[in-house]
């Protein structure tokens, strides 16, 4: 049967998107499909922040052209804005493009030229099940020097607080049990109730049974003193992901990121004091200019630092940015060289850090359960966990106490006991 089939590539505002597109097609009576040569409409969602899922996009966008044909296809997101040119070239003139920097209504309104869509509630909670995510800020002023999204995403947008807290009192009534708050540097955040920390405490008094946590975080607009306000919340996860990008004082000031590891240090002190709280980041290896003993401090602070998840990239250069004008490139087997290694000693972290935990009883949210007695969830600190519980199997977005009896890399592993 004809249907639409959504390819999402990138972060979670894409996710949000793509998910609230679903929704409203779902709604329209229109059915989902998975395979390209079935497809009446086809949406794809891109992503800029690396070269290599830009390309990734271009090359399925060359694809749906030949099978469903240009007018059939939304082309979306920061790629969109970025290269539409090149979009039209591979798929013809019939594409349907939709900048990056757009809100919900404007990508809502150019589906709905092609395919009809009815009555559409944007401010309904949407996302995979049982997390609702709700915007914050869109777009980012913070203008890193390797980063395209200030270009791609544009200028930043705030959804007032009021609506913030809305969204999030209907997600808790249509039963979410996890509220997951976005924006590219969420700690710029300013409304009517004041910054991030007065939006997120007013969200705590909030009636219900749910968790929520933020993304991202920028060392440079957050304080201890806030850190610690945000970690007395009733609701919050007790995680936070806070990018680093590099352990080198030099390589941060060329990449505009406006903190020390001094500052980086103090900052996360809350946060290592406390068992119970996990922290996680994003280092970019072989930013240009990055020397031996630049990336030798950058193992020394991931290391010092003991972070429970590391997200590594290699530098990309991307188009126009400020880094992309730097001289003095990494060479690409360099940078090979040295995210290998950093790899290792991060899954080495990773699998400490979840060893800790064994014999332990952690609160976990229940993402999928299995007939035969197997489940995963997400502990409260941001864990995988993959657990075996008696019949019958506890239902998606409940929460439950499992005894960990193992833990990898990749996670933990343990028995429900309540
Ligand atoms: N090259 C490599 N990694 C990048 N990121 C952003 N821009 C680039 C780039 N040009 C990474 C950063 C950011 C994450 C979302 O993507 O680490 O925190
Ligand atoms: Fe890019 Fe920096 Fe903005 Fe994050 S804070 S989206 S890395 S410019």
């Amino acid at each position: 049967m004809a249907g639409f089939l959504i390819k999402t590539f990138g972060c979670q505002f894409n996710e949000l998107y793509s998910a609230t597109i679903a929704d409203a097609l779902r709604r329209g009576g229109h059915q989902p499909s998975d395979s390209l040569g079935e497809a009446s409409l086809v949406i794809i969602n891109t992503c800029a922040v690396r070269e290599k899922a830009e390309e990734k996009a271009f090359s399925f966008l060359g694809e749906a052209a030949k099978l469903v044909g240009a007018s059939r296809i939304v082309f979306m997101g920061c790629t969109a804005t970025l290269d539409r040119q090149r979009a039209v070239r591979i798929a013809g003139r019939g594409l349907n493009v939709v900048e990056g920097t757009a809100g919900m209504e404007q990508v809502l309104t150019l589906v709905g030229t092609v395919v009809s869509l009815g009555q559409v509630d944007c401010t309904a909670p949407r996302s995979l099940f049982p997390t609702a995510d709700i915007e914050l800020i869109r777009g980012c002023e913070s203008y890193c020097t390797y980063c395209i999204v200030p270009k791609s995403r544009g200028p930043e947008v705030v959804v007032d607080a009021g609506e913030v807290l809305h969204r999030a009192e209907r997600a808790i009534e249509s039963g979410f049990s996890e509220l997951l708050f976005l924006g590219q540097n969420i700690n710029r955040y300013r409304s009517s109730l004041g910054g991030l920390v007065e939006t997120m405490s007013a969200v705590d008094e909030l009636d219900g049974n749910f968790w929520f946590w933020f993304l991202s975080s920028h060392p440079a607009n957050f304080t201890p003193e806030e850190l610690r306000r945000v970690m007395e919340l009733r609701h919050i996860e007790h995680r936070l992901h806070l990018p680093l990008q590099s352990g080198s004082d030099r390589i941060l000031e060329r990449m505009n990121r406006r903190y020390t590891i001094a500052d980086y240090a103090r900052l996360v002190e809350p946060i290592r004091e406390n068992a119970d709280w996990t922290l996680t980041t994003d280092i970019i290896v072989g930013f240009p200019g990055e020397t031996d003993d630049d990336f030798a401090v950058t193992v020394d602070a991931v290391r010092g630092f003991r972070f429970d998840g590391v997200f590594l990239a290699k530098y990309s250069d991307r188009p126009d940015t400020p880094a992309s004008r730097m001289q003095d490139k990494v060479p690409p087997a360099l940078i090979d060289e040295r995210h290998s290694a950093l790899l290792s000693i991060v899954q080495g972290l990773s699998g400490q850090s979840n060893q800790v935990l064994v014999g332990r009883c952690v609160d976990v949210l229940v993402l999928a359960a299995h007939a035969g007695g197997n489940a995963f969830g997400r502990s409260i600190d941001g864990r995988n966990v993959w657990f075996s519980c008696s019949e019958p199997a506890p239902g998606v977005g409940t929460f439950v106490n499992v005894t960990i009896d193992h833990g990898s890399r990749e996670g933990l592993y343990g028995t429900r006991v309540c």
